[in-house]
């Protein structure tokens, strides 16, 4: 017989317990700062028809990324690939009944068939913020706060990490400025989006092609912010704009962030502010996260506008962003106490003991392997639980325990009615 595989899918994870305590730390810090702006939890299913990313997710993620299969119904369904078009979906459904702005977040798992790589997987945990119902400099300093607050709780330097910042109105107007059609405009920006990822002179060949005898008016104004401010004048209302939310976030003490012009994002629902964060450090040099303005997708359900802001933060390059800057917490077992039992006649006061340590709230397990008590030892100190008790019988006649730190190797007696007490000190 053929064994089986016991590695997982490509692509995608196991989280053994103590990968879990790392993601948990990670969700649990992701939550504290949202829910500190007065963000709410929602969530959904990961199956989705598959026509809800067609129109506006973008082709590449939708026809090279995306798990699809048809339902035994032949309906075509695909693994959600990113949350927005679902927290749109969610948001026109009861659109006349919520109170706006809605400031709501999510930590979906999202899949997409890429190629395994460093910070890129098959499925990850994607944070989501998003803030719907104002479109104002308010609402983008905020959800961009947001971001920023999220890295300084992991305990994130300002200079290891670098906001980049852009509105697709601003290269809107240098193309209409160089009279380069919607259509072209459409392509070139897809080019520009892959920018980092080919050679100058690649890059040069794909913009000739749609922007022919302009490339190189082009390029000197994709390159320097001075000449596209030129171009368009610094009173453009856009740029006057971008500078005015560059001003705003210098005042909340963000002040690590850059107005950069190729700065694309992929989707196909930006419609103005899309900003990305960039790790600075030179190992690790490259996206973290990133999100953006999305003011009319809720055209594709046929509701009203709503404009809405928002980002998504995975796990994967976050967990790399934070192994770079040694920022990583040291593993703590969520277990504090392992009672170890000497002799099978201690077991009924070693469960009391333990059975009175959990009522008060306190994590503890009991020893049920039998094993010597060096073994039992052993085992607390393998698995990082700091302190153990061994209950044997002059422990059930004196009602004494001898409490043991084992990274200290202190011990301390402390008597039955003391030891919730001990522990919550
Ligand atoms: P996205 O840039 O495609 O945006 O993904 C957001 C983040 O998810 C990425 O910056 C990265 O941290 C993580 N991520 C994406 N793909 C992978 C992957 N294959 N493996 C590991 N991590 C990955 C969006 O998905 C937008 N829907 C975000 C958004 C929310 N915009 C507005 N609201």
């Amino acid at each position: 017989m053929k064994k089986l595989e016991t590695a997982p899918y490509k692509g995608v994870r196991d989280f053994y317990p103590k990968d879990m305590t790392l993601l948990s730390y990670i969700f649990s810090n992701w939550k504290k700062v949202v829910e500190s702006f007065g963000y709410e939890e929602y969530s959904a299913s990961p199956l989705e028809p598959t026509e809800l990313y067609a129109a506006k997710t973008g082709e590449e993620i939708v026809n090279e990324q995306t798990y699809t299969f048809k339902d035994r119904g032949d309906r075509s369904v695909t693994l959600r690939p990113e949350m927005t078009p679902t927290v749109a979906r969610m948001v026109a459904h009861k659109e006349n009944e919520l109170p706006f702005p809605l400031r709501w977040y999510s930590v979906p798992n999202v899949f997409r068939y890429e190629k395994p790589q460093k910070g890129r997987l098959r499925e990850h945990f994607q944070l989501n913020v998003d803030l719907f119902g104002v479109d104002n400099i308010e609402a983008d300093v905020e959800v961009i706060n947001v971001a920023y607050s999220i890295l300084k709780k992991f305990g994130a330097k300002d200079s290891d990490f670098v906001i980049k910042i852009n509105n697709r109105k601003i290269l809107g107007a240098l193309f209409d400025s160089l009279k380069i059609s919607k259509e072209k405009a459409h392509k070139i920006s897809k080019v520009i989006d892959k920018k980092e990822k080919i050679s100058p002179a690649a890059f040069e060949t794909a913009i000739e092609e749609y922007a022919k005898g302009k490339t190189e008016t082009l390029i000197s104004n994709l390159e320097s912010n001075q000449v596209l401010i030129q171009t368009l004048g610094n009173d453009h209302g856009e740029i006057v704009k971008l500078m005015k939310l560059i001003e705003a976030l210098d005042k909340e003490g963000i002040k690590n962030v850059s107005f950069t012009p190729t700065l694309m994002r992929g989707f196909d629902y930006y419609t103005g502010i899309v900003f990305e964060i960039f790790d600075t450090s030179e190992e690790n040099s490259r996206s973290l996260f990133g999100g953006g303005r999305y003011n009319d997708l809720l055209d594709i359900f046929g509701k009203r506008k709503i404009p809405t802001i928002g980002f998504g933060m995975g796990d994967v390059t976050l967990k790399d962003f934070l192994e770079t800057h040694d920022l990583l917490p040291n593993y703590k077992s969520n277990i504090i106490i392992h009672i170890c039992v000497i002799t099978e006649e201690a077991r009924d006061y070693a469960n009391s003991i333990t059975k009175n340590l959990r009522e008060n709230g306190i994590k503890v397990s009991i020893d049920i392997s039998g094993k010597k008590i060096s073994d039992q030892i052993k085992y607390a100190d393998k698995k990082d639980i700091p302190f153990v008790i061994c209950i044997g019988e002059d422990e059930v006649e004196n009602k004494i325990l001898k409490v043991k730190n084992i990274p200290t190797h202190e011990e301390k007696e402390v008597k039955e009615d003391d030891l919730v007490s001990f522990f919550r000190m």
